[in-house]
């Protein structure tokens, strides 16, 4: 039996995305509609059952594991996880424990979760307008994000980086502001194309595409950038800025840039679904796994290895509005 997780393409999977909630404080409008149900407590993983999930990935080999949501903040006692993961990486190969987060919350956790152990964090910002960012998030509060990228700067985080998702008429002009703002600070910020997760009632995803290279244009015209070229295995691709400025630019384009090629990573829904790829649904349950033979972890390492042969080549992501994929971004976990 292989220790390693490789695929029928000869990815090896190093990376995981573990959901920890389908939750959230924030209706942001690609991510869900605005009247969503959540799910009941008993389909979800429980904190020990996430902690069993990622102890089984580490052993095979994963090196980075990024908790999402929703949002991963609300939560209750994520942080006891996140220790619990920190101490991970002292006694195993978990070289990198990282958090996406909306930052809503950080005023309250950003000092716990750097004491835990989390060496990264991401934080969705898609505008720096108050009611823009009101309209955009339809619960949020531009003022409480911004405190809480400022928490995570003062609590000593060396890798925080901005997530803005660009959509025409919405928010590209803005897009200077965002980088100028992350240069401020100096932060990274990732410029990222919508992608068709879930009915959003909101607008057409068509009207509003924006691509990354239209994006990485606007700044062009103010600031001079020089591509990093380094394969991450995500689905990032870096920029630095010629006057050497600390902060990167990265553009997420599952339109206009396939990245799939080198894919290192697959994620676990809320529920215990081992889905292999963000773009399709081909998926394990380990939910079932973890409660009919309950501490069986040899049992969950093989359902994971078999898992791998089902990872998809890529996935078929199109601009023309269709929704691909019924389930939303907040159920997936990004
Ligand atoms: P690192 O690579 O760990 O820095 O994080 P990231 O930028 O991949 O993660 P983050 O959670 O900040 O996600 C940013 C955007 O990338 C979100 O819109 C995710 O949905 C998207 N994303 C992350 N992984 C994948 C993937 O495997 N496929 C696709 N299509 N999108 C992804
Ligand atoms: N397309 C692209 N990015 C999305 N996100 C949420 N929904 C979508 C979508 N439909 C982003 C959020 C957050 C990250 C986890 O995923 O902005 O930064
Ligand atoms: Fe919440 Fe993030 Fe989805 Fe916005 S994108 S609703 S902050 S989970």
């Amino acid at each position: 039996k292989k220790e390693a997780m490789v695929d029928r393409f000869g990815r090896t999977i190093r990376y995981v995305r573990l959901s920890v909630t389908d939750r959230c404080d924030f209706r942001c409008v690609y991510c869900m509609s605005e009247e969503m149900t959540f799910l009941p407590r008993q389909q979800v993983l429980t904190l020990e059952e996430i902690g069993q999930v990622a102890q089984a990935f580490v052993d095979l080999g994963v090196e980075h594991i990024r908790l999402t949501g929703g949002e991963p903040l609300v939560r209750r006692d994520v942080d006891s996880l996140v220790s619990q993961l920190g101490h991970l990486k002292s006694v195993s190969g978990l070289r990198d424990l990282s958090m996406t987060t909306n930052g809503s919350q950080l005023p309250k956790w950003a000092d716990t979760l750097q004491a835990g152990g989390l060496d990264r964090l991401n934080i969705s910002l898609d505008s720096l307008d108050p009611e823009r960012f009101t309209r955009i998030t339809r619960t949020g509060q531009l003022q409480q994000v911004i405190e809480g990228i400022d928490a995570a700067k003062s609590a000593g985080f060396e890798r925080i980086k901005l997530n803005a998702v660009i959509m025409k008429g919405r928010n590209d002009d803005e897009v200077v502001d965002l980088v100028r703002f992350a240069r401020s600070r100096e932060i990274d910020i990732s410029f990222i194309e919508e992608m068709p997760l879930g009915h959003i009632s909101d607008h057409g995803r068509d009207e509003t595409f924006c691509s990354s290279d239209e994006v990485r244009a606007m700044i062009e015209q103010q600031y001079e950038l020089l591509p990093c070229g380094e394969v991450t295995g995500g689905p990032s691709r870096y920029y630095r800025f010629a006057d050497e400025h600390a902060s990167r630019i990265g553009f997420i384009s599952p339109h206009s840039h396939n990245f799939c090629g080198d894919c290192n990573r697959v994620r676990v829904t809320v529920e215990g679904r081992l889905l292999l790829c963000l773009g399709n649904e081909h998926s394990v349950d380990l939910r079932q796994v973890l409660r009919d033979y309950p501490g069986d972890q040899e049992r969950l390492k093989q359902t994971i290895v078999e898992a791998m042969d089902l990872k998809p080549e890529r996935h078929h992501f199109t601009t023309d509005g269709d929704v691909q994929i019924v389930r939303f971004m907040n159920a997936t976990g990004g």
